[in-house]
């Protein structure tokens, strides 16, 4: 007799899209049976950023072992796999294209069906993972290193982008600016705890505002203000107190942040509001936000930090619920550097 319970969809995810080569296998989008994440932080530490050239070799080196290591630890093979589900883009070329073509020789081998998945509909769908009841429509702000974007998630992979940055991205602020103070890379984390020690309220940084786009962001003022004061300092030989910087910056960032996510819920009567994305494991942020919501009335969701940076558990999580929609990628999958969120090219 045939069965009616709804067979479990595995997949094995693979994200290559810049400096960490991870893989994951998760069940139905939500249950992550293993994560494994290989960093490559430390080596590009000693160039202050990521360098694309040893990024993309060091995935070469690094995927099989990892992704064996995944399959390993969730107790999986090859056979008991429905789908490969892979990061194809936005990301660096080079470093998209390992993970890409490794996705697409084991689908080919285990004729498995491919999935590509866009990497930043991947940080949002992360929140599917420790969050079982999170279903759309929600509101998310997504903050990572190259994105600064409020989106609505009207059903599971349709997403409408209400603003954005008109400059940098959020993450890409916290890096110049905690390379400008002279903390180095990766400068998110670094400028989150140097902010601990520091008063938020000891310099005044612009928030900005875009006259006639509301929802939208801009981030190279501030950085230009923090700059500024460095150099003026710097000029008249005067100290600066680190700690200080880094939180009249932070303040300043999470302020925007929050306002604008707490008005786009006003505006589009959203119950729910989540976080993605790297900056989103900002501890500042994450406070800021839950009393914002506490105020609102709204429920706020947001991943742990492992699910917060670059993972494949959450590349595995959006690959289902491409998966039960059919979309499926042909071997002919390639790298897209500069994918729109909601843009399918595949
Ligand atoms: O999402 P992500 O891991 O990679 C991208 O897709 O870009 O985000 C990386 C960004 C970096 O700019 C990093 O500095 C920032 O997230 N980040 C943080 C924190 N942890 C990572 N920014 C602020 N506070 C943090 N705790
Ligand atoms: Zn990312």
């Amino acid at each position: 007799m045939e069965s009616k319970i709804k067979k479990d969809i595995t997949i094995l995810a693979i994200e290559t899209s810049c400096d960490e080569t991870a893989a994951a296998v998760v069940r139905n989008g939500r249950t992550v049976l293993s994560n494994v994440i290989s960093s490559q932080i430390d080596l590009h530490t000693m160039y202050g950023g990521v360098v694309p050239e040893i990024a993309s070799r060091k995935h070469i080196e690094n995927i099989d072992v990892v992704i064996q290591e995944a399959l390993n630890e969730a107790g999986i093979t090859l056979s008991e796999l429905d789908a490969i589900g892979v990061t194809y883009g936005p990301g660096l070329v080079g470093a998209l294209l390992v993970g890409v073509a490794e996705a697409k020789a084991i689908a080919y081998a285990a004729h498995l069906p491919l999935v590509g998945v866009h990497h930043i509909e991947g940080h949002v769908s992360a929140n599917y993972i420790e969050h079982p009841d999170l279903e759309p429509p929600f509101l998310c702000l997504i903050v990572s290193g190259g994105h600064t974007h409020l989106v609505v998630v009207k059903e599971y992979g349709v997403y409408e982008i209400i603003g954005k940055t008109h400059d940098d991205a959020a993450g890409e602020a916290f890096d110049k600016v905690a390379r400008s103070i002279g903390f180095g890379y990766p400068g998110g984390p670094k400028i989150d705890k140097a902010s601990k020690a520091g008063n938020p309220q000891a310099m005044a940084f612009p928030r900005a505002h875009i006259d006639g786009h509301p929802n939208d962001f801009s981030f190279s003022g501030i950085k230009s203000a923090v700059l500024n004061y460095l150099n003026q300092a710097a000029m008249k030989g005067e100290e600066v107190n680190a700690n200080d910087i880094a939180a009249s910056f932070q303040a300043a960032v999470v302020d925007v942040l929050v306002e604008k996510t707490m008005n786009a819920a006003r505006d589009l009567h959203m119950t729910t509001v989540a976080m993605a994305g790297g900056v989103a494991s900002n501890s500042g942020l994450r406070t800021a936000m839950e009393e914002a919501c506490k105020r609102e009335n709204l429920t706020l969701v947001y991943p742990s930090l492992i699910y917060c940076t670059d993972n494949a558990a959450m590349i595995g999580a959006a690959a289902y619920y491409e998966y039960i929609k059919g979309n499926f990628s042909g071997l002919d999958l390639n790298a897209v550097p500069g994918l729109k969120i909601g843009e399918r090219k595949i």
